[in-house]
């Protein structure tokens, strides 16, 4: 028998994120608590569906229309609607069109539908991180023919960003960098660039040379929807170019439904019209066209002024509960007298908080009292709840 291609193949860890539900899930104890993956959960413990995504669903499946491909950019007026979301209704970007938005598979397929076309209609091919990230950003980098180099972010011994090594890393790269940024409620640290921050960033971008991609994942967990934006409405004032990849499945909970959008901005019109010849066939080549139902829903609600209200409260709902319980954590920290102040648990933004746990007593929580997490010690805050918070905080105060 021949030799099988796959027997030099060796088996790679599984993904630090979503490898620990499976986890979670095989735990038979009571008192387990899943605070890996950031997936909105309720006071219960469940992901909820919002009220208004409900009526959107019961509307469309009343619809009954044929399951037909729609275009490979996406539904339209979700691409518009995506453009006047993330820039804002009166933004010069919408009105002289020099933005193109395609509908994608979440924010991960955003990512990755941008790191393509950067790679082959541009010929970027270094791509730079903060550190730390996402961790899928170094692989959807990596995958897309990227080498991949980090700059300095997050500074332990602070427990803050050190803004000043990000900018000398930043302006060490080399020219047509593709630079991944956070645009708000940073991932795993919860910490934000301030606006002069931003603004020194952009400088940077511009005198470098340097390709700016904000991933915009978490749009309306830290203050509001447009408060949120404000990070890309810079860079949309700035006059450069610039990429963002927008998620629908944590502000609308539609995690299974893959619901996102790229938006790349250039100079014209005219600019915009023939990267999105790229596109499309960056898209073809992916997977030929984007799912329908996802895109049906957001669509009706960014569509309907008064829809948009209800889901923007219905937003607001979520992050005042994890506003919430990022200050019960840190009172219950204090209250049982741990030997670590947590109150930086409510400085952080976002569905995460980096709690400076160790992979040791990551596993430690894990093994011992069922609570998982990711080993760089990020905690997803939205799986507290009124009920395990005390058990939580005990734990955590036993491992430190
Ligand atoms: C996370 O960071 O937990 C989320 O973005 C989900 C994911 O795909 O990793």
């Amino acid at each position: 028998m021949n030799k099988s291609i796959f027997s030099t193949v060796t088996a790679v860890p599984d993904d630090p994120i979503l490898s620990l539900t499976g986890k979670f899930l095989a735990d038979p104890r009571d008192c387990k608590v899943n605070l890996g993956v950031g997936m909105y959960l309720d006071e219960n413990g469940v992901t909820p569906v919002l009220d208004v995504v409900r009526e959107a669903e019961l509307a469309i499946a009343a619809e009954h229309r044929p399951h037909t491909y729609i275009p490979q950019t996406g539904l339209p007026l979700y691409d518009r609607l995506v453009q006047e979301l993330i820039f804002g209704k009166d933004s010069e970007i919408v009105s002289s069109k020099r933005a193109c938005t395609v509908q994608t598979l979440g924010g991960t397929g955003a990512l990755k539908l941008g790191v393509d076309l950067m790679h082959w209609a541009c010929g970027l091919n270094i791509g730079a991180t903060s550190k730390p990230t996402w961790t899928n950003h170094n692989d959807i980098l990596r995958l897309a023919g990227y080498s991949v180099t980090g700059y300095r972010y997050y500074d332990a011994s602070s427990n803050s960003v050190d803004f000043c090594a990000m900018a000398e890393d930043l302006k060490a790269l080399p020219e047509k960098t593709l630079v991944i940024l956070h645009a708000c409620c940073h991932n795993p640290t919860g910490y934000d660039l301030s606006v002069d921050q931003w603004m020194e960033v952009i400088d940077i971008c511009r005198a470098r040379h340097l390709i700016p991609f904000l991933d915009m994942a978490y749009q309306g967990f830290k203050k509001g929807l447009d408060e949120d934006a404000q990070t890309i409405r810079l860079f949309a004032d700035s006059g450069l170019n610039f990429l963002a990849a927008s998620s629908f499945s944590k502000s609308f909970n539609l995690y299974g439904e893959r619901i996102g959008a790229l938006t790349v901005v250039t100079q014209s019109e005219d600019e915009a019209q023939r990267v999105t010849t790229h596109l499309k066939t960056c898209a073809r080549a992916n997977y030929s066209n984007p799912p329908t139902f996802g895109g049906r829903i957001v669509e009706s609600v960014l569509a309907d002024p008064e829809k948009f209200k209800r889901w923007e409260s219905e937003l607001a709902g979520m992050r005042n509960r994890i506003l919430a319980m990022r200050q019960a954590l840190a009172d219950e920290m204090k209250a049982i007298g741990a030997k670590r102040d947590f109150s930086f648990v409510t400085q952080q933004a976002g569905m995460f908080s980096f709690t400076g746990l160790t992979p040791k007593q990551v596993d430690q929580l894990a093994n011992e009292f069922g609570i998982y997490a990711v080993r760089n010690g990020r905690i997803c805050v939205c799986g507290l709840n009124e009920k395990n918070v005390k058990y939580v905080a005990r734990s955590f105060a036993s491992v430190l």
